[in-house]
């Protein structure tokens, strides 16, 4: 007789908590969080994102792999039977399989700069005009990132297709060590440069006058999406973890990992910024290079163009490489929560449920293409000329639904699924200090519900001002 065939997982604990760091650590820890800090205030906004990661992320990422875990399968079963909370599982992986439609497209354009790097077309001037023309190039370049965006979204899949020992968790063993790597580098370079201290001050040092609640919701979603909460993808890699796992312990190490990369990522961000002598205290004033993306594809690739022929290339080289590989780990889970979903659903083979997940996230990306396109007077829908779908369709996703998916998670497990069966599913393979457990319990039950609610309505008024504007 045939044996059983054996479960695909992590091969081991240090296996998945790289996986896991890999997946929760993307394009967002690089460039988003940076740019959130640079534009709400820098120092107060890291404090109020550190804030959010003890009070909220911890408690929902520990939440988030417990749930998984207890029933080893992914987020399908776990919500079922479970009456009218079944929606609190689909809307998580609606969610992931949203931002894997934009996560590619932004993905793609990191690939189209470091084909542009290659063949000698990034760096022919040191003047902005350039590199500002250079983005706004790439980003309506429609043909070119329905070629990058297809090659992300196929990676996801056959990774994916190689499983989770062989694929994901290899992928992280390969990936991860070099980002590592090269971070250190950029980091190392960066602090040396002349002005570094006055980008770094500015990013660290807590100061009231750029603070507003609007900061607070602004780190406290970013926090969700840096993390992955509330999306279901921490539930269906919990799923592949071994009982004896201490998911006390891994929750830190992926929340700390995570927090890590952002923070440290801001280092290098900042250091060049004030080595550029960037004025801080003007990023209010829209000026497109110093703000969102603009940080990452106009400022930054300006400064390493004037730090001469060798060492630009090699920087900007790292840089992006960085954000690719970062954006590879993360879209590979993004594409694993709604696959296993399917897969239970529907009862259909992985390899079927990749490819429609796939094929189908690939029809919204080609919107989201189009709109930042020159064509993209046929596709805008948007009644703000400068607010265009696919800005329109991240922020939404983010800054709505992630919030709103968490608090109702929050909700499921403190009302549903109770703190009780939590602790005792993490107890299996660890031991929490008695006197954490409130604090697990205050936070998931109070903490999470009163921030995400107020984060969630300043997101709301300032996406309806944005779009009306
Ligand atoms: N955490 C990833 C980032 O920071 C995004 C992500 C969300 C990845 C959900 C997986 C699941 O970019």
């Amino acid at each position: 007789m045939s044996e059983a065939k054996k479960k695909d997982t992590f091969s081991d604990s240090l296996g998945f908590i790289l996986a896991a760091i890999a997946a929760a650590v993307g394009l967002s820890n690089i460039w988003r969080f940076s740019a959130e800090a640079a534009q709400n205030g820098g120092g107060i906004y890291v404090l109020c994102y550190l804030i959010c990661i003890v009070l909220v992320g911890y408690p929902l990422v520990l939440a988030e792999l417990a749930l998984g875990r207890s029933k080893q399968k992914g987020v399908y079963e776990c919500y079922q039977n479970q009456g009218s909370w079944e929606w609190v599982g689909l809307a998580g992986i609606t969610i992931c399989f949203l931002i894997f439609c934009f996560y590619n497209v932004v993905a793609g354009w990191v690939l189209g700069y470091l084909w542009n790097l290659l063949t000698g077309r990034l760096f022919v001037s040191t003047e902005k005009e350039h590199f500002v023309e250079f983005y706004s190039a790439i980003r309506s370049n429609w043909q070119g990132n329905l070629i990058w965006t297809f090659i992300m979204m196929v990676s996801a899949i056959f990774i994916n297709q190689a499983g989770v020992s062989g694929g994901i968790e290899q992928c992280a063993k390969i990936l991860m060590p070099i980002f590592i790597v090269m971070m250190v580098g950029l980091i190392g370079y960066s602090i040396t440069l002349e002005g570094a201290g006055r980008g770094l001050y500015f990013y660290l040092w807590p100061s009231l006058s750029n603070f507003s609640l609007q900061g607070f919701a602004f780190a406290l979603s970013q926090s969700f999406m840096s993390l992955s909460i509330g999306m279901g993808a921490l539930v269906t890699y919990g799923s592949f973890v071994n009982k004896k796992d201490n998911l006390y312990f891994s929750s830190f190490a992926i929340v700390a990992g995570d927090t890590l990369v952002a923070v440290l990522a801001g280092f290098f961000l900042f250091a060049f910024l004030g080595h550029e002598q960037v004025d801080f205290d003007a990023m209010h004033d829209g000026d497109n290079a110093l703000i969102g993306p603009g940080l990452a594809f106009i400022t930054l690739p300006l400064i390493f163009s004037k730090l001469g022929y060798f060492v630009g290339p090699i920087l900007a080289g790292s840089f992006f490489l960085l954000l690719i590989f970062a954006a590879i780990t993360s879209s590979i889970s993004l594409l694993a929560a709604p696959a296993k979903y399917m897969e239970s659903k529907y009862k259909m083979g992985n390899k079927k449920a990749l490819w429609i997940l796939g094929l189908g996230s690939f029809a919204i990306s080609i919107v989201c293409i189009l709109s930042d396109s020159d064509i993209e007077s046929l596709f805008s829908v948007m009644p703000h000329p400068e607010y265009n779908f696919h800005d329109f369709f991240m922020d939404f996703v983010i800054r709505i639904l992630t919030p709103l998916a968490t608090f109702f998670f929050s909700l499921f497990i403190a009302m549903k699924w109770k703190m009780s069966s939590l602790f005792k599913e993490a107890e299996q393979g660890g031991k929490l200090n008695k006197r954490l457990i409130p604090y697990i319990e205050v936070t998931i039950r109070y903490i999470t519900p009163l921030f995400v609610g107020i984060s969630f309505l300043t997101s709301l008024w300032q996406l309806t001002y944005d779009l009306c504007g």
